[in-house]
């Protein structure tokens, strides 16, 4: 993969934050999702490559723009798959919360779990996890590990969780074990990515979210140096139906980070509100502003980029 993509695919994720940030505070995910679905579809045609999305906003009925299977890109240069998410974090930017990101993951053809839109268990660590998690395992054992290896005490490290009533097991045992709990609204992708960093002060994720967000947080723990696992949960047979329909063998399959998003990934995503990775779009007399962060596997070349758009010189789109 051209390493220049990386830079091209930026520009996609920072204009689809600039349109849905338009929409934060405002009470409406559906506006705000849209608003980013409709600045991504047509950024994305203009980057040079024959992109497949693989992971995006649904199935072909159920969304009419950045469905699974949808071509974009100018049609000229590399076959790439794309895992996307316009908005991740609808509700958060609809309350004017922290923590919305735009957010694109690409790979060479063929090399990301084609994750059908269920639910996923998940484990997420930082590099001196790596090798020492196990989802199978419980909360103890695996902060444990991770302890022994951050040279630090049980007690000194920092679990994130979704806040959500499922949760409420994860929580007790993580609380027993005697780590210290973040609790988030929404946006496990970021709070996963958050366990690579050691200013974040969060040291794990566990718990359950979106499949799909699990493969693109597969794809951003690969170019991190951190490591994670998930497993598909599904919810009813209908989804037990699609996944075997998008190629899922054993539904019941503990997947390992290569085996989400393998080969040669990357990974771009810009804020659309703040939160502790990426600052959000504000917005200037002359345009707006925008964090971004872009980082290739291959390389692990980490790049955060601070843009100004100045809208009378923008072309249009
Ligand atoms: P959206 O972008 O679809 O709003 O997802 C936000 C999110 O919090 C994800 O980060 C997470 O994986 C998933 O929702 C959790 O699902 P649920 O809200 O059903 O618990």
């Amino acid at each position: 993969m051209n390493r220049n993509l990386a830079l091209e695919f930026v520009r996609v994720t920072e204009m689809a934050a600039i349109n849905s940030a338009r929409w934060m505070g405002r009470g409406d995910e559906k506006a705000a999702d849209q608003a980013a679905v409709d600045a991504m579809r047509a950024m994305l045609d203009t980057v040079d490559c024959q992109g497949t999305v693989v992971i995006g906003e649904g199935e072909r009925d159920e969304a009419p723009m950045l469905y699974i299977g949808e071509k974009v890109g100018s049609g000229n240069g590399p076959k790439l798959d794309i895992a996307l998410d316009p908005l991740e974090g609808t509700t958060v930017c609809a309350v004017g919360a922290s923590n919305s990101i735009s957010v694109m993951a690409i790979a060479e053809e063929g090399n990301f779990l084609n994750a059908p839109d269920s639910y996923m268990q998940k484990i997420a660590v930082g590099p001196e996890g790596k090798g020492l998690i196990d989802l199978d395992d419980t909360p103890a054992n695996n902060l444990r590990r991770l302890a022994e290896a951050k040279k630090c005490r049980v007690q000194d490290l920092t679990v994130c969780v979704l806040d959500r009533p499922r949760h409420a097991e994860i929580i007790s045992q993580v609380r027993e074990a005697g780590a210290r709990i973040r609790l988030i609204g929404d946006g496990d992708i970021a709070a996963s990515m958050a366990c690579c960093d050691p200013e974040s002060g969060v040291d794990m994720l566990l718990g359950t979210g979106g499949a799909p967000e699990g493969v693109i947080t597969a794809a951003a723990l690969r170019c991190l140096g951190g490591d994670f696992q998930g497993r598909l949960k599904t919810r009813s047979d209908l989804e037990v139906e699609r996944a075997y329909k998008m190629g899922i063998k054993d539904i019941h399959k503990l997947y390992q980070i290569h085996e989400l998003a393998k080969g040669n990934v990357m990974f771009v995503a810009t804020g659309v509100t703040d939160g502790p990775l990426l600052d959000g779009v504000r917005f200037r007399p002359w345009g707006a502003t925008t964090h971004s962060i872009v980082m290739r596997s291959q390389s692990g070349t980490i790049r955060r980029i601070q843009a100004e758009h100045h809208f009378d010189t923008k072309p249009r789109y």
